[in-house]
């Protein structure tokens, strides 16, 4: 687990040195980090026992993203349940039936308003919990879903993903519940953000720009991107021009936790080299529907500080339909 890293990180981002990222991951995050202190950072990620400690002391939802059955099983006490699908509260069906695309941002509201989020004031904060797989989809599902938030306009220092997901919580040994909370509806309602959102005609203007520090990172896995394995979504092997690859699948450990930031820095200077920072250039990320492209969003913008990302939803599905891609 990285899990005094998920409390430290926020504040890392962009302020230490790397040094000191490395110096916090390797401290063991247990009961007795857990300082009324702590409970003041609320990073990206967060560690099971944070969650578990601070979520008495805060204006705090936490939504369980794992399936309906995997809910009635057994899930963290309070928590709600908001399955993450491709058709769901989260995702619709878009034009030309692509895949998994922005629903309707007065249907978040909804959903959000249904369990007590409110907005602005007092500003909920929420807490994702995901399940953990190979594929590593159920880990992708927090990241995408804090992603569907920020277009929903809830502010991205609001939003944290569980550490590890629901089995990081029950490695820890703290308490399960088959309980299903009653909820206090409030009221969540923002004005729809699509800055980060790029159509296939951006794109398009847009590949083979190098030279100009913009680079098109493609999260979907190495066979993939290199045309030996076809996805179903897509209809041409291949990857989008130009594109380099930086599979999702590496952004977390075996059990689901997430990465330091100076490996996943080391990913990404491991694809694009210094051809892009933080001050120069910018990324497009994209995969196959937009579940791993939300991923590398979410460690770029919130884990690593970069502000110069923007997501390609339509991705290879879209793609794929109008234009060649690379072999
Ligand atoms: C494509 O990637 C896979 C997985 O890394 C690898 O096994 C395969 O040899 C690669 N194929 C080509 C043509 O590079």
């Amino acid at each position: 687990m990285i899990g005094s890293l998920a409390i430290v990180a926020p504040a890392l981002a962009g302020l230490l040195p790397a040094a000191a990222a490395v110096a916090a991951s390797a401290q063991t995050v247990s009961e007795r980090n857990i300082t009324p202190l702590a409970c003041l950072f609320f990073g990206p990620t967060v560690s099971p026992w944070w969650l578990s400690k601070c979520k008495a002391h805060l204006d705090l939802v936490v939504i369980d993203l794992r399936s309906a059955a995997e809910y009635a099983e057994s899930h963290i006490p309070g928590s709600f349940s908001l399955p993450f699908e491709p058709v769901s509260a989260w995702s619709q069906m878009g034009p030309g039936d692509l895949l998994l695309e922005m629903p309707p941002s007065a249907d978040v509201f909804a959903s959000l308003s249904a369990i007590g989020v409110s907005n602005p004031d007092p500003a909920t904060k929420i807490v994702l919990v995901n399940g953990v797989g190979v594929p590593a989809f159920p880990q992708a599902a927090s990241p995408r879903v804090a992603t569907t938030l920020k277009y929903a306009g809830i502010s991205e220092g609001r939003v944290s993903v569980l550490d590890g997901g629901f089995p990081g919580w029950t490695s820890e040994n703290l308490p399960t519940t088959t309980v299903v909370p009653t909820p206090v509806p409030r009221t969540y309602t923002a004005t729809e953000d699509r800055s980060f959102l790029v159509n296939i005609d951006y794109v398009a203007a847009n590949i083979n720009k190098k030279n100009q520090g913009i680079y098109l990172i493609d999260g979907r896995d190495e066979a993939v991107y290199n045309g030996s394995v076809l996805e179903d979504w897509a209809l041409k092997a291949g990857h989008i021009p130009s594109a380099v690859s930086l599979p999702a699948k590496h952004i977390w450990n075996a059990d689901g936790s997430w990465k330091s930031p100076l490996e996943l820095l080391a990913q990404l200077r491991g694809a694009v080299g210094y051809g892009v920072s933080r001050s120069y250039g910018k990324i497009i990320v994209y995969c196959g529907v937009g579940g791993y492209a939300s991923s590398w969003y979410f460690v770029l913008t919130r884990i690593l500080g970069f502000d110069n990302v923007v997501m390609y939803d339509g991705s290879a599905q879209e793609w794929s339909r109008h234009y060649d891609m690379e072999l």
